[in-house]
């Protein structure tokens, strides 16, 4: 197979097993000095990416496997529209102008069709039926599928009813039982049971199960790996069900991805995965609502406009609308939703000196008959120059299942392509592994986990270059940075006959012809990327 892209530059080398690139980082460190001025000094550090190119068949293991997302994602997997696979990213520019590739030929990524999908529910649903009862899919669709899903049958999960709501009772006939040190052995077993006999290299566990409670943090219960591995061993009331999945995941040398927004990840299982050097990430998926707020809220502040309240109601009649309707599984969702301004806010001191941030409520409802199709309404209110206010409403209807599946892909895929690439730099010449806690999946989840002492970003643009430019970095390529200086000099004219914009020009109609042909750059652009042509200064 050929590469979609390659990079030719001295420093990167495509090899049989790897491919390697220096990279250097440009960074900006900035200190205030004793007047109070903020001091930048401009760093560069030199990196070397190293990234395993063979793509390992993957197995996905699903805890909540014929849930609503479960069973979409699995009956989907074929026909996703995710960022690996339906977004493009701009190399950069050539003689057409600028050249966009899809993101997934950045680096040999696993390809979806080829995931093999597995897991555990606490409902004993076959797929097929699990799709009926979902009711996301068109019907023609489910019975298209029925035949490949009917053979599906979760794995029996751990389940323990005061971590989620108690009206989920009646779907757990699927329960495996035990001790908590025994429940954990199984998941164990089921994952190397798992890896044995589909004939996978490498398994990822992503937990697409209810939203749980809130788990107790306390020291001596969960704040380190040993204590969390004695607790289990104690079998004490305190450990829930996806910590369990956690910690027998991290044993198994297995990545772990949180979907929902409990903390699964109390301190003593952050710890683990940093000993074991496993890789963790979450928490609950960015899909809809708080995407959108991410982007909103990043515009409105980035444009000096100060959002004061910003309400957010929601109504949705799917099984998580059903656990989330009892107050404890809601608080953790509450939680999860109410920090994602909170970095944007940070960023502009003129608008927020004080630092008091936007009154931010959220409502959740559960309305049975909507089904998956979920209803969001939001208002942003803010002020703007000379006392003004500007309000912004908006109802946003979708599937919520279709929102989450590809994010389930995208987060695996990306989760197994991190695994594959290492770096050094001149200080540390051996290769090492990313952090445990793998922030750059972060533009697919609502509460960003972070390493500790790591500034937690919530913008959506800014995550999305995130994993665009270290992906660039990883082939030797200098991040995005949308200057587009070639087109901003004063030798405009010889530029712009170099580049895309002459295209641009005639694609638009507009291009000044001169007498021996050649097209001028005299044409003033407006924002709308048309030229204007000097005959059109008179009709304006
Ligand atoms: N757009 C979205 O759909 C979206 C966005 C963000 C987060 N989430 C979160 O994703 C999760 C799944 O959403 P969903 O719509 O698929 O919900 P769902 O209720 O349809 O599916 C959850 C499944 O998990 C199973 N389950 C519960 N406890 C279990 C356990 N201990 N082990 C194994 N299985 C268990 C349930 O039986 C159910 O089949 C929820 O926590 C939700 O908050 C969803």
């Amino acid at each position: 197979m050929t590469d979609a892209v390659r990079v030719e530059a001295p420093g990167v080398k495509y090899g049989a097993d790897y491919i390697e690139a220096d990279y250097t980082y440009q960074n900006t460190s900035v200190h205030r000095d004793a007047k109070g001025t903020y001091v930048a000094t401009p760093t560069h550090t030199k990196y070397t990416f190293r990234t395993q190119k063979k793509v390992p068949r993957l197995g996905l293991m699903l805890v909540g496997l014929g849930g609503n997302n479960g069973s979409t994602v699995t009956a989907t997997i074929l026909a996703n529209r995710s960022i690996t696979q339906a977004s493009t990213v701009c190399l950069g520019n050539g003689p057409e102008g600028e050249v966009y590739v899809p993101l997934k030929s950045l680096l040999p990524m696993v390809d979806p069709d080829d995931i093999v999908i597995d897991g555990w529910d606490i409902s004993s649903l076959n797929l097929a039926d699990a799709v009926e009862r979902a009711r996301v899919l068109d019907y023609n669709l489910q019975v298209q599928l029925r035949p490949y899903l009917e053979g599906v049958r979760p794995r029996p999960s751990v389940y323990f009813p005061e971590f989620i709501a108690a009206n989920q009772a009646d779907r757990a006939d699927n329960v495996l039982t035990g001790s908590k040190q025994e429940l954990l052995n199984t998941i164990r077993r089921d994952i190397r049971d798992f890896k044995e006999n589909s004939g996978v290299d490498k398994v990822v566990v992503l937990w697409t199960a209810n939203t749980e409670r809130f788990s107790e943090v306390i020291p001596e219960l969960n704040g380190t790996a040993d204590n969390i591995l004695a607790s289990i061993k104690r079998n004490e009331a305190e450990v829930s069900p996806s910590t369990l999945f956690a910690v027998a995941s991290i044993l198994e040398g297995v990545t772990y991805i949180n979907g929902s927004p409990q903390n699964t990840f109390v301190p003593g299982v952050i710890d683990l995965a940093h000993k074991r050097r496993v890789f963790i990430a979450g928490d609950d998926f960015k899909s809809g609502q708080t995407k959108l707020k991410s982007v909103l809220v990043d515009f409105l502040v980035s444009a000096g406009i100060k959002p004061r309240s910003i309400v957010s109601y929601n109504h949705l009649g799917n099984n998580d609308g059903k656990n989330l309707n009892a107050p404890h599984t809601f608080r953790s969702k509450e939680i999860s939703k109410s920090n994602v301004v909170d970095d944007m806010v940070d960023s502009n001191q003129i608008l927020y000196p004080d630092g008091r941030r936007p009154d931010h409520c959220v409502v959740i409802k559960y309305v049975p008959h909507v089904g998956d199709s979920k209803r969001a309404m939001d208002e942003y209110s803010s002020e703007i120059m000379m006392g003004g206010t500007n309000t912004l409403v908006i109802h946003n209807t979708c599937e919520d299942s279709l929102l989450a599946s590809p994010l389930i892909i995208d987060l695996v895929i990306l989760g197994e392509l991190f695994e594959r690439i290492q770096y050094k730099t001149e200080a540390e010449p051996t290769f090492q592994n990313f952090n445990s806690i793998l922030s750059i999946l972060n533009y697919l989840c609502k509460a960003p986990l972070v390493p500790h002492g790591t500034p937690v970003v919530n913008s959506l643009f800014r995550q999305r270059s995130c994993i665009e430019n270290v992906l660039r970095a990883c082939i030797g390529l200098a991040p995005l940075n949308h200057m587009l200086l070639e087109h901003k000099l004063a030798r405009v004219g010889i530029d712009c006959q170099e580049t895309g914009s002459s295209k641009a020009s005639k694609m638009n109609g507009h291009l000044i012809q001169s007498a021996n042909g050649v097209s001028q750059t005299n044409g003033v652009h407006e924002t709308n990327g048309h030229v204007r042509r000097p005959s059109d200064e008179a009709e304006l």
